[in-house]
C-alpha cells in the first residue's frame, strides 16, 4: 500500500539538483513537507518553489556545505530553533572523486569522506532518537552499486558507498520490530549532474544507459510501501544482476574487469 506522507517533514540533503530534486518531488506528491538542503542557494530556491507550486506543501531551505565539520550539528539546532522534527530523513548529498588515488588531492577526499559518511552518520544519529519516541519514521541513505565491489581509479568513492550500505542494512537490523525503519538505495549510472562533477561529465562507458532520476526514486519510494520495507535497493535488473554476480566472481578478477572499465578515465 502507498505510505501516506501528509503532515510528516522529510528533511532531503542535496536537493539543488538530480536525485535529491526527485525525492523532493515524490515526497511532496504524497504530501510531506520539506526542508531542502545543499549548497547553490539560487538552485535549492528554484526546487523550493516549484515544489510548492505543484504540491502546496510547505518547504523550507537551509543552504549549508555538509562536508563542513558539525555541519549535521548545526542543521539540527537550525531545525530545533523553527520547532521541526524530522520525520523522513534523506541522506543524498554526495560526490565521488575519479582518477588516481595519488593525484587526488587530500583536501578534496577529507570533503568525500566527511560528507558521504560522517556526515550521513551524524544526521541520522541525530534524526532517529525523535523518530523513535513518535515510533514512525524512515531513514533513506543513498548508496550506489559501488557499494559491491572495490572500483580502481574510484577508490574512496566506491568505499564510502560500501559503508553507507553496510551501516544503512545494520540500522535496519536494529531497527527491527520498532516503526522506524532504514533504506539503503544504491542507483547506478544515473542522468544528473554526478559525473560533471566527478570528472569531465562523461560516464564511464561500461556503466551503460543512464537511468532517469524518476526511475531511481520509484524504486526506493515503492520499496518503502512494503509491509515490511528491505534494507536496501538496487535500482534496474541490469544493475541488480551485476551488482549480485560480483558475490561468485573471484575477487581478483571482479576489481580487474573494475579497473578496466575506469582505468581509461582516470
Ligand atoms: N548519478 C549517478 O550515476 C549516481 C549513481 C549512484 C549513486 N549516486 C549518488 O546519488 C547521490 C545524489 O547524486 P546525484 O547523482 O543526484 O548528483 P548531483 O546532481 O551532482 O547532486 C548532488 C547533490 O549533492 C549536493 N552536494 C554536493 N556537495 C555538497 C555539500 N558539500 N554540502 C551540501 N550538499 C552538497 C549538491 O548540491 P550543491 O552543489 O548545491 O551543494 C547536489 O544537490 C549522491 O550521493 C551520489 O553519490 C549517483
Amino acid at each position: 500500500m502507498a505510505r501516506d506522507y501528509s503532515g510528516k517533514t522529510a528533511l532531503i540533503t542535496g536537493a539543488s539538483s538530480g536525485l535529491g530534486v526527485e525525492f523532493a518531488n515524490q515526497l511532496a506528491a504524497r504530501g510531506a513537507n520539506l526542508v531542502l538542503v545543499a549548497r547553490r542557494k539560487n538552485r535549492l530556491q528554484a526546487v523550493a518553489d516549484a515544489v510548492k507550486l505543484e504540491y502546496k506543501v510547505d518547504v523550507q531551505v537551509v543552504v549549508a556545505d555538509l562536508s563542513e565539520v558539525s555541519a549535521a550539528d548545526k542543521l539540527f539546532k537550525s531545525l530545533a530553533r523553527k520547532k521541526l522534527s524530522v520525520d523522513v530523513l534523506v541522506n543524498n548529498a554526495g560526490f565521488g572523486t575519479f582518477g588516481k588515488f595519488e593525484n587526488e588531492p587530500i583536501e578534496k577526499i577529507s570533503e568525500e569522506l566527511r560528507l558521504n559518511i560522517s556526515t550521513l552518520v551524524e544526521l541520522s544519529r541525530l534524526a532517529l532518537p525523535s523518530m523513535l519516541k513518535k515510533n514512525d519514521g524512515v531513514i533513506i541513505n543513498v548508496a550506489s552499486t559501488a557499494a559491491y565491489q572495490p572500483i580502481p581509479y574510484m577508490s574512496v568513492y566506491a568505499a564510502t558507498k560500501s559503508f553507507v550500505l553496510s551501516f544503512t542494512e545494520a540500522l535496519w537490523g536494529e531497527l527491527i520490530g520498532t516503526n522506524v525503519t532504514a533504506i539503503a538505495l544504491s542507483p547506478g549510472g544515473t542522468k544528473t549532474e554526478f559525473f560533471e562533477v566527478a570528472s569531465n561529465g562523461k560516464a564511464p562507458d561500461g556503466l551503460g544507459k543512464l537511468q532517469t532520476v524518476e526511475e531511481v526514486i520509484t524504486v526506493a519510494m515503492n520499496a518503502l510501501d512494503k509491509k515490511t520495507a528491505p534494507p536496501s535497493v538496487i535500482s534496474g535488473a541490469s544493475n541488480a544482476a551485476l551488482a549480485f554476480s560480483g558475490r561468485f566472481i573471484p575477487r581478483q578478477l571482479l576489481i580487474k574487469v573494475a579497473r578496466k572499465m575506469f582505468e581509461s578515465r582516470s
